[in-house]
């Protein structure tokens, strides 16, 4: 039985992931989740799974070496999947050092710990094991408005937020892994993710959340920074697609072919809202455009994103299945459906339920 090693497993992604995981391979994989619990890592995302035989959490920070090494230690791992990060941009402005922290010096004890189990005397790594570490296209810096233009694999890193010099920091150290010590690992460079389990001081739960309480709807600048959605789950896929299929040490970028302006999102979600609501629903008066409020663009601001997945479809046969109509549609109705995790979220009461759950354990 192969056994993952899932590094926040508890966020937004992660959580996505390991849903697909076990919804695809059911018994024929382990996972092993470690998460610091951050304010971004919820327990309450995996309540469903919580009790499987193959899957195990544990409370860690990736930057405690001394946690990661024992987890090897004490396991046969055959796979790592590292997503555990600082990822708000807005975050990262106020307080930068926290991103090199956990983004750089973190990826780099979960990737010594990994080539100190998985390397040989003669220096070669042991058969079959694998490091894919998650990155975003933000490392790419920022496009104009020329439709024609996209980043590729080729393109030079040129970060502009600390949260992206921070991911390239952390993508420069797994390839300096893979070029001096051949160590097998892949990168994934992957556009804006929505979908369930999001942390809603994103852009679409935030919209959803703020647009359910009649609150006033905040968009940066001029609203047309564009940026390109996937659904989490078509990320979860290409994530296990690149592992399996993908050829070691190469990155693959893993983009949504929908580029959307933020205003264009705000007003989608406004309309979708609408149309989910009963005309008897007292929220329903209130959502209009007039909700929307223009505020002071966010320091450096990045134009556009955009990604060609050429590659990772030619390579591998991945491509991005849901549409945007149906994955915005699907999103809104999960938040519609879990107002609870919502409250629970916003009320900062889901901290409680590690406390609740695992105080024992
Ligand atoms: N969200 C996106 O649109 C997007 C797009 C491309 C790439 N990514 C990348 O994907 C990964 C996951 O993103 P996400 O949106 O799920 O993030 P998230 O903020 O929702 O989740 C991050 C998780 O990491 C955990 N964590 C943070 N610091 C930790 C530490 N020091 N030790 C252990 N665990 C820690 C948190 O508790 C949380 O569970 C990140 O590496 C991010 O850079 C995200």
């Amino acid at each position: 039985m192969r056994t993952y090693l899932v590094t926040g497993g508890a966020g937004f992604i992660g959580s996505n992931y390991i849903h697909y995981m076990f919804k695809k391979y059911d018994n024929e994989i382990r996972i092993i989740n470690v998460d610091a619990l951050t304010y971004a890592g919820n327990l309450e995302n995996l309540k469903d799974i919580e009790d499987r035989d193959n899957y195990t959490f544990v409370k860690a920070n990736i930057c405690d070496r001394d946690a990661i090494n024992k987890i090897f230690e004490e396991n046969d791992i055959d796979r790592v999947v590292h997503f555990a990060a600082e990822s708000h941009v807005d975050r990262s402005i106020v307080n930068p050092e926290i991103f090199v922290q956990t983004n750089v010096l973190g990826t780099a004890t979960m990737l010594n710990a990994a080539k100190k189990a998985w390397e040989l005397p003669d220096g070669t790594f042991k058969e079959g094991k694998k490091f894919l570490h998650v990155s975003t296209d933000e490392v790419y810096g920022s496009l104009d408005d020329d439709p024609t233009a996209f980043f590729y694999e080729t393109t030079p890193y040129s970060p502009h937020s600390p949260y992206s010099a921070s991911k390239a920091s952390s993508d420069m150290l797994v390839k300096a892994y893979m070029d001096t010590y051949k160590f097998p690992a892949n990168i994934t460079n992957c556009s804006n993710n929505y979908g369930p389990y999001q942390f809603p001081e994103k852009l679409i739960p935030l919209i959803i959340n703020n647009a359910l309480a009649g609150k006033t709807l905040p968009v940066y600048g001029d609203g047309k920074n564009v940026r390109d959605w996937l659904y989490v789950e078509d990320h979860a896929k290409a994530i296990d697609m690149v592992q399996e299929k993908g050829r070691l040490f190469e990155t693959y970028n893993v983009g949504g072919h929908n580029e959307k302006q933020n205003i264009e999102i705000v007003k989608t979600i406004i309309d979708v809202l609408k149309d989910e609501l009963d005309d008897s629903d007292p929220r329903k008066a209130n959502l209009s455009y007039d909700l929307i409020k223009y505020v002071e663009d966010r320091k450096g601001h990045d134009r556009r994103y955009a990604i060609a997945p050429d590659k990772i479809k030619s390579e591998i046969g991945w491509e991005p299945e849901t549409m945007f109509k149906e994955g915005i549609r699907k999103t809104i109705k999960w938040y519609f459906d879990h107002m609870d995790w919502m409250a629970n979220v916003t009320s900062g009461d889901y901290e409680k339920y590690y406390e609740k759950m695992y105080k024992n354990k």
